[in-house]
């Protein structure tokens, strides 16, 4: 047997470091094939005597054996290993669905917000809320618009089915959130107001029919329009950054006067319309019981959506409720 050790052993080497089917079919070959040194030495056995021809044939059998057997263990070994490659391959990615558990985050709008609440906190306000199902005499008639009011038409109301015709509606603004708060607290007041607003507008790339305004409301002794506009301009700073211009410009509102809109500066030096506002008018106090002789205020409100697609640069104003979470996730 000593005599073969060599060649078992130089076998079980070469098998062994075959790397795939071919070469180890080569090396198999050159082992155990025609004009392998076993088949030669098998062909010598008959030149043998008959006696050491037994002898010998079964020495070379085994020989055979070991060297096959190196063979088989080493084809076994790849066919697993190119198994398991193709089971990596094939496997099954299940990493969107973790992608989908991933923790999500506030809304855009909701972000704003919370901002927005933190910067006029910041400055003395409190948070007031309102009802988004109004009355006429809180969306209109306590704001100084009688039903006879032109103004009442360039609110694009949607009413509810509810009571008489046009008595109770979708509040088409955050204004009669003032109304509630002066009813309930005597003054010196420092509300802001933000909610869902409605009117009858087609979304488009600037309206939603349901959208985001921020109500403002300063009530106290000696107030002036200067401190609307210094007003303005604090949370326009604190809200954008010191860069940012406000202008306000004269304007008509039934429930403020002298009534202004106000606008913001953008990078290319254009002024985009943000909101309205105003001191608050006579009839708006006294129908709250406020005495206006005592006591004077403005008022202010203005879109949040508007304000966060100035802030991100949006193209369209839709963007914000369509909640596609490719685009929400950016924020
Ligand atoms: N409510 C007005 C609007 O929606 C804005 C406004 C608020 C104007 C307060 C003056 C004072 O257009």
């Amino acid at each position: 047997m000593s005599e073969y050790q060599k060649l078992i052993d130089e076998a079980q080497s070469a098998a062994e470091s075959s790397q795939n089917a071919e070469e180890l079919g080569s090396a198999r070959s050159k082992f155990l094939g025609k004009k392998s040194q076993l088949s030669e030495a098998k062909k010598e056995l008959g030149k043998l005597e008959e006696r050491d021809r037994a002898a010998a044939g079964k020495e070379l059998n085994e020989v055979r054996k070991l060297i096959e057997k190196a063979f088989e263990q080493r084809e076994v070994h790849l066919q697993e290993e190119a198994w398991n490659l193709q089971f990596e391959s094939e496997r099954i990615d299940l990493s969107e669905r973790l992608e989908s558990l991933r923790r999500g985050h506030l809304h855009l709008i909701t972000q704003a917000r919370d901002h927005l609440e933190d910067v006029f906190v910041g400055m003395g306000f409190t948070v007031a809320e309102g009802p988004e199902v109004e009355t006429a005499w809180y969306n209109f008639e306590a704001l100084n618009i009688p039903d006879w009011h032109p103004a009442r038409g360039n609110f694009d109301t949607i009413f509810v089915n509810l009571g008489s015709p046009e008595e109770v509606m979708l509040r088409s603004h955050t204004s009669p959130v003032q109304v509630r708060t002066m009813e309930n607290h005597q003054p010196p007041i420092y509300i802001v107001a933000p909610g869902r607003t409605f009117r009858t507008d087609n979304a488009d790339a600037t309206h939603l029919p349901a959208f985001n305004q921020i109500e403002g409301l300063v009530i106290d002794k000696g107030i002036t329009m200067g401190d609307l506009a210094g007003t303005i301009d604090s949370f326009v700073q604190a809200f954008f950054g010191t860069e940012v211009k406000s202008r306000l410009r004269p304007s008509y509102f039934p429930f403020t006067e002298p009534s202004a809109e106000f606008d913001i500066s953008r990078p290319d030096g254009s002024w985009l319309e943000l909101g309205g506002c105003g001191m608050v008018h006579p009839n708006v106090l006294s129908n709250c019981g406020i005495d206006s002789e005592e006591w004077q205020g403005f008022a202010f409100g203005f879109g949040i959506d508007r304000l966060v697609a100035m802030r991100y640069q949006l193209d369209d104003i839709r963007e914000l409720v369509v909640n596609d979470a490719r685009f929400l996730r950016q924020f």
